[in-house]
């Protein structure tokens, strides 16, 4: 007879302890440890291992195992080329980000058998948010249910060609007794989908909600579990939504997808730099154009600037998308080494789209941009910037420098300025846009601010 047994987890990291800790020892977070009834017996059965499940690695058949390439250009990239037959895939992201929008069109878009589980939303719900979308499928079945063990005879009767579950945190599985969304829960659930995944060869899609910090609510555990992690980002206020790849079994992760929120739903963004630019008509101060990767992807943005007298004895500082004390030493070294009275002015800098700029190419096009609206001189919007700026005031090169030049070309941009040592990592000429070697910032604002 099972005896009900008690475990306390930690509800951040998923370390199970006999009793409860006040300190977890494995990720050291203070009062996390959660008292969860598991009512399961849980004796280990070593007796029925089959050796004829062992094989040697050429013995094993080679099938390769054809993906099902969506409708949707970024999500096939995203995934490594579309999704493989009996695979995990975890997609979290913030409430609202539009995670129950994208996969419901991933449904409606792909003329396949698709049951969407929903324990968040009512089929009425569900309705409605169809109806707004452009799409459509006959074969798209949606229930309403939350108990994993009653899912599976609904997945026999059906069986889908894909499943959607949307959250995971809604579901539960009678074996526990503690609550839906707790750690036991969570593991139990995805370990139970895994298995119905790999044994029938459907793909499952996850729906995972973050918690405040970013992480993917429920412990750490779930995304090792899984075969591939997405991550739905974006800032509520703007309507871009990049997808991204945290891990990925059969693709790179280096690939983002991006998508536009519209009242149709999400609308897929394959030349997201034009989006992403402003093109106005006159050329105006404090603005400069950035050519960034955003994993394999080049983009172009436009950093903005804004340089004013400050009224106070200490200077402001302010960056939106981009890191706060990249831009004090970007500030300092224009300071020092170009003499720029930037201490008693107020600095405020912005990345264009709401997004969020980590690589360091951004530095050439910050400063210029910053220098710009110092002096109040416009940079011409043909030009573009691509190189990092070291601490005394050199220009560093960046990597992939090919791949950022050929997507400015392919944006009609006439110059672009990059490190003069970038000049050698360089393969193919090109003859559209003038290439530009810097060595020093003296040397680029002349030609820039003095010409
Ligand atoms: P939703 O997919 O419900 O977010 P999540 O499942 O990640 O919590 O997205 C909800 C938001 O998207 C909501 O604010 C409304 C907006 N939306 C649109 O702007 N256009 C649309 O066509 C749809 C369906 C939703
Ligand atoms: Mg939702």
């Amino acid at each position: 007879m099972s005896k009900i047994k008690s475990v306390y987890y930690c509800q951040k990291c998923g370390f199970e302890s006999v009793k409860w800790l006040g300190k977890c020892p494995s990720c050291n977070e203070w009062n996390t440890f959660v008292e969860e009834i598991v009512s399961k017996d849980r004796k280990n059965t070593f007796a029925s291992v089959k050796t004829d499940k062992i094989k040697l690695l050429h013995e094993i058949n080679v099938c390769e195992q054809e993906r099902f390439v969506t409708k949707d250009e970024e999500l096939n990239r995203v995934l490594g080329g579309g999704i493989v037959p009996g695979s995990l895939i975890l997609f979290g992201g913030e409430p609202g980000i539009g995670k129950s929008t994208l996969m419901l069109q991933t449904a409606l878009q792909n003329k396949w058998r698709v049951l969407y589980i929903s324990g968040e939303e009512s089929e009425q719900q569900i309705l409605l948010r169809a109806k707004r979308l452009p799409y459509q499928n006959k074969e798209c079945y949606i229930v309403n249910e939350t108990v994993i063990q009653n899912i599976i005879p609904i997945i026999e009767h059906i069986q889908p060609q894909l499943v959607i579950v949307d959250s995971i945190q809604t579901l539960t599985t009678n074996l526990l007794e503690s609550a839906p969304g707790s750690v036991s829960q969570v593991r139990e659930c995805t370990a139970e989908i895994m298995r119905l995944a790999k044994t029938k060869n459907i793909p499952f899609f996850i729906i995972g909600h973050i918690t405040k910090d970013g992480t993917l609510a429920g412990p750490k555990v779930l995304e090792h579990m899984v075969d591939t992690v997405l991550q739905f980002e974006g800032d509520q206020h703007y309507l871009y939504r990049i997808l991204r790849t945290t891990k990925n079994r059969f693709g790179s992760t280096n690939e983002i997808g991006i998508y536009e929120m519209q009242g149709m739903g999400l609308r897929q963004v394959s030349n997201p730099s034009e989006i992403l630019i402003n093109h106005r008509e006159e050329d105006v101060s404090g603005v400069a154009i950035a050519s960034v990767l955003e994993g394999n992807r080049p983009l172009m943005i436009e950093t903005q600037a804004l340089v004013t007298t400050s009224a106070y004895a200490t200077a402001q500082r302010s960056s939106t998308g981009f890191d706060l004390r990249r831009l004090a030493m970007l500030l300092a070294v224009l300071e020092k080494k170009y003499g720029l009275k930037l201490y008693q002015k107020d600095v405020f800098v912005n990345i264009a789209g709401g997004l969020k700029v980590e690589d360091p190419a951004t530095d050439l096009a910050l400063a210029v941009a910053i220098t710009s609206s110092n002096y109040d001189i416009p940079i011409s919007q043909k030009f573009c910037f691509c190189a990092e700026i070291g601490l005394t005031g050199e220009i560093r090169p960046v990597n992939r420098i090919d791949q950022r030049i050929s997507e400015a070309e392919k944006l009609g941009f006439q110059k672009i300025f990059i490190a003069q040592n970038n000049f050698k990592s360089l393969t193919e000429k090109s003859n559209k846009i003038e290439i530009i070697g810097v060595n020093k910032l003296e040397q680029l604002f002349q030609k820039l601010f003095k010409g």
